[in-house]
């Protein structure tokens, strides 16, 4: 089978490499290549290549940016997505689309399912909620996963934001009022590749199972909580820091651009009991990193010395 992968510089697109390697032979094109900003050129791109999954976690990821940028973010978001979605219900080619919590409004503390009532408050989640909306007006076979909190050793992201701090300054102060599941990349990969299962029947399975699935691993916590193991962790594997402790601020302490979601919990219960996939905790998808992570950090100190 021939698979579409985009955004393979991402986090989730890198570490998805693997498990569909085991599915066909992926193509993945560079940004160059396949530019979602020029969405008007993906339909003809799309003949050469001839995929047949496509799986797209490819986004516009800068939230703060893209209320400045919003023209770009939408073209991404929701104008490239539309035109792989309809080139794919045109040859019934199953599409993999990848969203996030920010479709949600933030609010309260239940954990969000998949069918509950979206309301974007920020532009970042107003073009990912429009992209899932063509995704599935397209009318093709299609499972939008819905994803939150991510990262992994690559890229730009809270982890090794933390983990660079932790080694420069003798406090973090982070946000204590936002709680959700920090999910590795890798968690993600993996539970994405026991869901598509392992042929094009057991593709069109799950997508007749569930059109809109969210991913993420269990438990919670806060981003005050997850600086808090990432920097015990650390040091458990002795790991030189600087930091030696971590203040806790409310979110108006720590103003940003965009209003972030208080409540970014997922319900995993359609993953669990419809699709038979169980998650890791976070702290143990954690752990698989901070081991990995402490290997680079390792090795650059004794380069250093
Ligand atoms: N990160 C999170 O915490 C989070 C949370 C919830 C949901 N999500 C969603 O999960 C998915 C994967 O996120 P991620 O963390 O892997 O994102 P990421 O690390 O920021 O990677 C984004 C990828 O998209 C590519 N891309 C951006 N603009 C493009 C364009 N115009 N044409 C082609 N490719 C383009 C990037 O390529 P370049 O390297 O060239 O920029 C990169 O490969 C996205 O759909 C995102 O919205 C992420």
């Amino acid at each position: 089978m021939k698979i579409l992968l985009t955004g393979t510089t991402g986090q989730v697109g890198r570490a998805l490499q693997l498990p569909l390697a085991g599915l066909g032979t992926v193509l993945a094109p560079t940004r160059r290549e396949f530019d979602l900003a020029r969405f008007e050129d993906l339909r003809s791109i799309l003949d050469q290549l001839n995929p047949e999954l496509i799986v797209n976690p490819a986004a516009y990821t800068a939230v703060d940016l893209a209320e400045d940028e919003r023209q770009l973010a939408y073209r991404v978001n929701a104008a490239a997505p539309n035109e792989i979605a309809r080139w794919a219900a045109r040859r019934n080619v199953p599409l993999i689309h990848f969203s996030t919590d920010y479709v949600f409004d933030g609010s309260g503390h239940i954990p969000w399912c998949e069918d509950d009532i979206t309301g974007p408050v920020s532009i970042y989640g107003a073009t990912k909620l429009a992209g899932e909306d063509a995704v599935r007006s397209a009318g093709g076979p299609h499972v939008i996963i819905r994803i939150s909190w991510v990262y992994s050793n690559h890229g730009r992201n809270f982890l090794l934001t933390m983990a660079k701090l932790a080694r420069e300054r003798d406090e973090l102060r982070v946000v204590a009022d936002q709680f959700g599941a920090p999910t590795s990349a890798r968690a993600i990969a993996t539970a994405v590749g026991k869901i598509l299962g392992t042929d094009r029947e057991s593709i069109h399975r799950l997508e007749r199972q569930a059109n809109i699935v969210h991913i993420a691993c269990s438990g919670e916590t806060s981003w005050h909580g997850f600086a808090c193991a990432i920097l015990s962790g650390l040091k458990q594997r002795a790991i030189n820091v600087k930091a030696a402790r971590v203040i806790s601020l409310r979110t108006d302490e720590y103003p940003t651009k965009t209003r972030r979601p208080h409540n970014s919990r997922f319900d995993l219960g359609k993953l669990r009991d419809i699709m038979g996939c169980s998650m890791p905790s976070w702290q143990e998808a954690l752990d698989v990193e901070l081991d990995e992570l402490s290997k680079v950090l390792r090795d650059c100190d004794r380069a250093s010395q």
